[in-house]
Order: structure tokens, then sequence, then C-alpha cells
């Protein structure tokens, strides 16, 4: 009985984790089009930070691919979730005061600050990523599922690469690498995903799950 109870904890512990964890990377990948279209926009003479942001956007998208494999591997679709358990949802909603969507590009590309802005939010996004990977690579139930502690190993290598371009741009410009309402934000927000929103899908028994896959139907999260 015990040994059932901790089956379908463990099993629970999972779906959250790893359908929190697909949202991110389908909304990092997807949101990263936005940011090149910027970039090329506002440094049209710099192709090495072009390059260094495609290859972000396709480490994400592998992510979001290791994450969908894993649920397939079980046999099971993620749970719903909305732009809620979004890292870079509520902190682009908090900086420009919109959703990620409704980012107007050539005003952030027009004005400097605006899209020092936009960097130092991605950058700080995947700071916070790479120390949570580190969190869960001490996890002894999240490193018990073997897939699970392939995949966190991938991310934590790939991670740098993420938020050092952001950082060197800023850095190379001469301009603050984050401010400390910035930094407050994102640990906030942080806060609101861990002791708030990850706990409440857990107990959340009655959650859906997915019927499609984010990459093929783009409205599969409005399902
Ligand atoms: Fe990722
Ligand atoms: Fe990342």
């Amino acid at each position: 009985m015990k040994h059932l109870i901790f089956a379908g904890f463990r099993q629970r512990y999972f779906d959250v984790l790893a359908s929190i964890y697909l949202y991110n990377e389908f909304r990092g990948y997807t949101s990263l089009d936005r940011v090149l279209e910027a970039v090329r926009l506002r440094c049209p003479d710099d192709p090495a930070f072009q390059a260094e942001i495609e290859k972000h956007r396709a480490d994400e998208h592998k992510h979001y691919r290791m994450f969908r494999r894993w649920f397939e591997r079980q046999g099971r679709m993620p749970l719903v979730v909305d732009r809620g358990v979004g890292h870079i949802d509520r902190f682009i909603q908090w900086v420009f005061q919109c959703s990620i969507d409704e980012l107007d590009t050539a005003k952030i590309v027009a004005t400097p600050d605006q899209f020092e802005q936009l960097c130092r939010v991605i950058m700080l996004t995947e700071q916070r990523g790479y120390a949570q990977v580190e969190i869960i690579l001490k996890n002894r139930l999240i490193m018990s599922d073997p897939v699970m502690k392939r995949i966190f190993q991938i991310v934590h290598k790939d991670e740098p690469d993420h938020f050092l371009p952001y950082q060197r741009w800023l850095e190379r410009h001469g301009r603050a690498t984050a401010r400390w309402n910035e930094r407050a934000a994102d640990w906030t927000i942080h806060k609101v995903l861990m002791l708030g929103k990850l706990p409440a899908l857990f107990l959340d028994s009655g959650r859906e799950r997915m019927t499609h896959w984010p990459d093929e139907d783009p409205a599969a999260y409005a399902h």
C-alpha cells in the first residue's frame, strides 16, 4: 500500500514537473523567434550575436523535444497548463505590461532602453533556469528516473550559452547587467511558481491532459 502511494506520488510529481518544463521550453523557442527578429534589425552588423541567439533557439527546441519524448515513452500526455506557469511570460508582462505575443518588436528595436531591458529579462530568466537545474540535479527523486536525469544533464550543459550572449552584449555596450527591481521581479516570479503554481497543479487531481502537442497545433495550450 505504502509502495503504491509512493508510486502515485512519484508519477504525479514527474507529470507536473515535465508539464511545466515542456511549456517553458516551448515558450522559449517560439518567443526567441521574436527576439531574433528584433536583434537582426537592431544589430545587423553583429552576426556573431545573431548566431548565438540562433543556437539558443535550437537548444530550447531540442529541450522541448526531449520532454515531449519523455511523455511519449510514458504513454501519457502532459497536464493542461497555461501562461501562469511561464517564467518568461510573467517577466515580460511585469516589465513591458503586455504578453509576449503583444510585444511590439519595431518599438523595442527603436528604443535602446527597451531592447536592453529585453536582453536583461532573457538573461535573468536563463540564469534562474540554470540555478534551478543545479537544484534538480541534486534531487534524488528526480534523479531516480534515468531518462529525466539524462535530460537535465543535457539542459545543464546547454544553459550557460543561454544567458552569456545577452550578458556579454550588455557588457560590451556598457549597460547595467541587471537592475535591483528586475532581480526582485525575477525572485518573486520564481517563488510564485514554486510555492504557488507547482503545488496547486500537483494537488489538482481533476486537471485534464492536453489533447494536442503544441508544436503541431499552435492552439494546443488553449484547448
Ligand atoms: Fe531549455
Ligand atoms: Fe535555456
